[in-house]
């Protein structure tokens, strides 16, 4: 019966072999005592034969502890490799030839003997049965050496089995040999309450081990605990807060084994609670995203400028990784702002160490004469790249915001749990980025936005009235693009790379006509690109149900580009500044100069950790169930969403992207990181969409086109392929023709 289910479960299959007890349990039982101890008398003798080899080298190599710890952790030294224990009892009291440690004094660590696992292999067994093991899983582990830090963690390993989207163990491995069972019952824990898988990976004679043995034990039993359930994130305490050996074994092991090692800072273990909400994908995914700070600084902008730096300063980074900033600063820049900024000590982090690494970058404009709207955009745009596609982010920050200190955890989460996810939201990669602000104006710039509220989820669980307060704002998402303090992904910021390319491309062949502009004038320039990238693409931001940033109005200004010079001749009338080249305006504005509507204070709350004051008790919904929002400030379905999106297609490429009519509505491959497909421009290939395609049709209407008029005077081919056989008609019609 056994045997059928081991064959049956894949996921068996794959454990290591060498994780199998040297011996089975009968056949050390059934062993002869002299054989029992022959064998360990060599593995002794053995041992010290070690011991004594290496304590002899150490005058020779007095190199740093680590290093030599490193060596004696080689597979190589297989004699004190230890070895898991199913059949005996473990030894009770002081190793065999301990010395010192009398009554009343404090135990010595000086054992240095092989390590044996008496109480690990049970529960080990237990949980390959039930959950199994292969390469990508649901197990989380806790990993804790000291009696404090595993009173640290306890609540944080029991809250994430509540909420049960990972399989949670918790392996104890230190030195202290208090029962499992007691540490339970110190920490107020009770089996019932707390689903955790508990591991005792505690080797003999712990509580006497050398610092050496006790780290190779804990290398020992974490190999023995991968195999089995090869964990895809790993959680300790701060390193500052747990044993040394531990700590030290635990990197070399992860970096080893290529996992997550997550470290909670000391004393923000509720501050982490939010942690507990992600699932093992999330988790495992700890330390991919990088998120880098752009802050666009307009001339006269220097107050606010610092006072977002020092909110920048003053947030909570602890356990995460600072993000690089790089501000661009304006032609003019004030002198207690250059002093400020020559002062500035990025990262933000007490570290002593002289070679400390800054990763601040200033960007200083030259021309001081105004800026075209194009030339505005491109000099944003151009002034971040991700270097990993996939996880580098950016924070584009307008110098009127003033961040919480919360912000940096409230993106990790969120980030984590719509991108890394085991089980990705289809509607994720429909996900342009996260805003930390709440607007406060509609894209025009007028009217007063109202943020959507618990009543408008899209889900019929968030609508019981019991439960939730209905009139609570919620997060949504908003198919509008914003400067004030968005993250948007590395993914959708090349692709609007790309889109830009094209889209100016196409401006300066004479093919895009000028429209109307959709968002306000004292937004900059490059906010309407992105919005017609978002309406093709069906984009929208995430933003939260509690503002992450005090947004300051008294310095408010309108971008450079907008800028409006009073003309001398009719009374109060105001022009645009007439650009140098007019070719570079894609976008036609008002008459009138915008009004600055103020914004409305949402001051945020962070007395609270995260996890409170985030809604639905800081569980993050599905962005399926999220109210949308589209640009106009509507709240549609997913439907009417979509068929919003394919018009909107048609008329950009008829309207600017160089397309005739019949080409315009055709549907288009749509490749990753590129928008071709929205335009029909010389020497961009045209792909129509093959769905219902047979592969005799492709071949034979891979047909060559040219683009049209424009496109055939200079010559330039472009590829079409079609399935349908109307089509292969009408385009060999017009080749030929
Ligand atoms: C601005 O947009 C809102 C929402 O789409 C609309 O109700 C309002 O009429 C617009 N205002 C102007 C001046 O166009
Ligand atoms: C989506 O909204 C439209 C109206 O905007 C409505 O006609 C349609 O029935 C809705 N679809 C679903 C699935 O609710």
């Amino acid at each position: 019966m056994h045997a059928r289910l081991f064959n049956k479960d894949e996921e068996l299959g794959k454990r290591d072999d060498d994780f199998k007890p040297k011996r089975s349990p009968t056949a050390s039982a059934l062993m002869k005592p002299w054989q029992w101890r022959k064998r360990r008398l060599f593995t002794i003798a053995a041992a010290v034969l070690m011991l004594y080899v290496f304590v002899h080298n150490l005058p020779n190599d007095l190199g740093p502890v680590d290093e030599r710890a490193g060596r004696a952790l080689r597979p190589g030294h297989t004699v004190i490799a230890p070895d898991i224990q199913t059949s005996q009892q473990e030894p009770r009291g002081p190793p065999p030839g301990y010395s010192g440690g009398q009554d009343g004094e404090a135990v010595r660590h000086n054992y240095d003997g092989p390590i044996k696992f008496y109480k690990l292999a049970t529960s080990l067994h237990g949980i390959s049965r039930t959950m199994g093991s292969r390469p990508q899983n649901r197990n989380v582990l806790f990993a804790v050496s000291s009696l404090r830090s595993a009173a640290n963690l306890m609540p944080m390993a029991c809250e994430m089995a509540k909420w049960d989207r990972n399989y949670v163990h918790m392996a104890f491995l230190g030195r202290d040999p208090l029962p499992l069972d007691d540490i339970l019952e110190v920490n107020g824990v009770s089996k019932k309450d707390c689903a955790v898988y508990l591991h005792d990976a505690r080797g003999d004679y712990s509580e006497y081990s050398s610092e050496q043995r006790a780290e190779i034990s804990v290398a020992g039993a974490m190999k023995h605990i991968n195999d089995f359930m090869h964990p895809q994130a790993m959680i300790m305490d701060d390193s500052m807060a747990e044993d040394t050996f531990f700590t030290r074994a635990m990197r070399g092991k992860a970096r080893e084994l290529g996992r997550a090692l997550i470290e909670v800072p000391s004393g923000r273990y509720e501050e982490f609670f939010w942690m507990t909400r992600l699932d093992s994908g999330s988790l495992s995914n700890w330390f991919e995203p990088v998120i880098d700070v752009l802050i666009h600084a307009p001339t006269d902008s220097s107050g606010g400028l610092m006072r977002l730096v020092r909110s920048l300063q003053s947030a909570d980074y602890a356990g995460l990784k600072v993000p690089r900033l790089t501000i661009e600063l304006p032609t003019h820049i004030e002198r207690f702002a250059q002093r400020f900024l020559q002062e500035l000590e990025w990262p933000p982090i007490s570290d002593p160490s002289p070679v400390k690494q800054s990763t601040l970058t200033l960007r200083h404009r030259i021309p001081s004469s105004r800026l075209s709207s194009e030339q505005a955009s491109v000099r944003l745009l151009e002034s971040f790249y991700p270097v990993v596609t996939e996880h580098n982010h950016v924070l584009v920050l307008s110098p009127q915001a003033e961040l919480s200190p919360q912000y940096l955890q409230y993106l990790h989460y969120v980030v984590l749990e719509y991108k890394y996810s085991t089980y990705p939201s289809p509607s994720s990669e429909e996900l342009l980025g996260v805003s930390l602000d709440i607007p406060s104006t509609f894209l025009n710039g007028s009217g007063s936005f109202v943020p959507p509220v618990t009543a408008e989820m899209q889900a019929r669980q968030y609508l019981d009235k019991a439960e939730y307060d209905q009139a609570v704002a919620t997060p949504f998402l908003y198919q509008a693009p914003s400067a004030t303090a968005s993250l948007i992904f590395g993914n959708k910021w090349v692709t609007l790379h790309n889109f830009l390319s094209n889209r100016l491309a196409a401006s300066h062949a004479g093919k895009a006509e000028k429209t109307t502009k959709l968002v306000s004038e004292t937004e900059p320039a490059w906010l309407e690109y992105l919005l017609e990238l978002m309406k093709a693409r069906g984009w929208s931001m995430l933003h939260p149900g509690t503002s992450f940033v005090t947004i300051h109005d008294e310095l408010s200004q309108i971008p450079e580009e907008f800028t409006r010079e009073k003309s001398t001749g009719k009374k109060d009338a105001a022009i645009l500044e007439q650009p140098e080249h007019a070719e570079e305006e894609a976008f036609l504005t008002a008459s009138d100069p915008p009004d600055i509507v103020s914004h409305v204070e949402r001051q945020p709350r962070d007395t609270q950790p995260l996890h409170e004051f985030l809604p639905f008790r800081g569980d993050l919904p599905e962005l399926t169930q999220l109210p949308y929002m589209y640009n106009t400030g509507d709240l549609i379905n997913a439907t009417r969403a979509a068929e919003l999106k394919d018009d909107y297609i048609t008329l950009f490429r008829h309207q600017i992207g160089g397309c005739d009519h019949p080409q315009a509505a055709r549907k288009r491959v749509v490749h990753e990181l590129d928008t071709n497909d929205l335009f029909c421009l010389p020497g961009v290939e045209i792909q129509f969409d093959l769905e219902a395609a047979d592969e005799e049709a492709i071949a034979l209407a891979v047909i060559q086109e040219t683009s049209g008029p424009a496109g055939h005077d200079d010559g330039e081919e472009e590829e079409v392929t079609a399935v349908e056989e109307e089509v292969q008609g009408s385009a060999v019609a017009r080749a030929g023709g």
